[in-house]
């Protein structure tokens, strides 16, 4: 097995965390990007991820922010070579019902959920076509394909990062690199733990597998999606949501 540079963009959340530990355990060099502000419970992360037996790197990185991007990513580069494998996992929600949504948190969450896939990537993406291989998974959300009422804004975000996945992956299929998605269901995080206890019941209630979803699970499809044998499998929205929404 090949020992690639792996950036996970929101590596210290509950998902990104589940998606840095299977890839160091597949024997990558992985770097988790966090929001700058974050950097001493980062630091604590990383500590306990050393303690359970996963190395991973530290990188601030304002994935919201095209300039921190380009300065974060060179950094990288220089210390542990191009990026192979980009996991595009950043996100915030801010709920709430488009009468009532102000302004900036549209603007927040289109920032951070899906500038950031184009503010990540276009610095990326030129190492990958020069070494003619490359990783890209985003990590989007079923309500990007459904929709979720009181979230116009992160519906909004996630379905055009898969837009922007089909558009990557057409310009790169020929230069063996594959752009893919992952839309989770609802998954046991901090963030889903921020929802009203009565709506998260409601919802979890209506999932046919009648339970949320692990970390763990979203991280084996992202890690089969970033590995040497997915050659040929690009453009792709792959669900893991429990049933919750299934399509062509
Ligand atoms: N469908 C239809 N009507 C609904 C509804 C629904 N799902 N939920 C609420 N309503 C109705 C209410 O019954 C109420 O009706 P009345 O006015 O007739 O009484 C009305 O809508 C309430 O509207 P408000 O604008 O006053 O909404 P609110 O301020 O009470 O709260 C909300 C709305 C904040 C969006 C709340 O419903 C909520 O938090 N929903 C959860 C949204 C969600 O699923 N977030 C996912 C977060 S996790 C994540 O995003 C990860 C991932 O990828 C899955």
């Amino acid at each position: 097995m090949s020992k690639r540079v792996a950036l996970v963009t929101g590596g210290n959340g509950g998902i990104g965390s589940a998606i840095c530990r299977e890839l160091a355990a597949q024997g990558h060099v992985v770097v988790a990007g966090y929001f700058p502000p974050e950097k001493e419970s980062a630091e604590a992360w990383q500590k306990q991820m050393k303690e359970q037996g996963s190395t991973i790197a530290l990188c601030a990185l304002d994935v919201a922010n095209f300039a921190d991007c380009e300065r974060a990513v060179a950094q990288i580069t220089e210390e542990f070579g191009s990026v192979d494998i980009l996991v595009n996992c950043a996100g915030i929600t801010r709920d709430g019902t488009l009468k009532k949504m102000p302004e900036a948190n549209w603007k927040a969450v289109i920032a951070t959920n899906l500038d950031s896939a184009f503010n990540v990537t276009r610095h990326v993406i030129n190492g990958m076509l020069d070494k003619g291989w490359g990783r890209i998974v985003n990590i989007a959300s079923v309500n990007g394909q459904r929709g979720q009422f009181g979230q116009a804004n992160y519906s909004a975000a996630k379905a055009g990062m898969h837009g922007f996945t089909m558009a990557v992956a057409l310009e790169t299929a020929a230069k063996g690199i594959t752009v893919n998605t992952v839309s989770p269901g609802y998954i046991a995080t901090a963030m889903t733990e921020a929802m009203p206890e009565e709506v998260l019941k409601s919802i979890v209630n209506s999932v046919p597998m009648r339970r949320m979803g692990k970390p763990e699970e979203i991280a084996n499809a992202v890690a089969w999606l970033a590995s040497e044998g997915n050659g040929y499998t690009t453009g792709a929205n792959i669900p893991v949501n429990g049933g919750l929404f299934t399509s062509h």
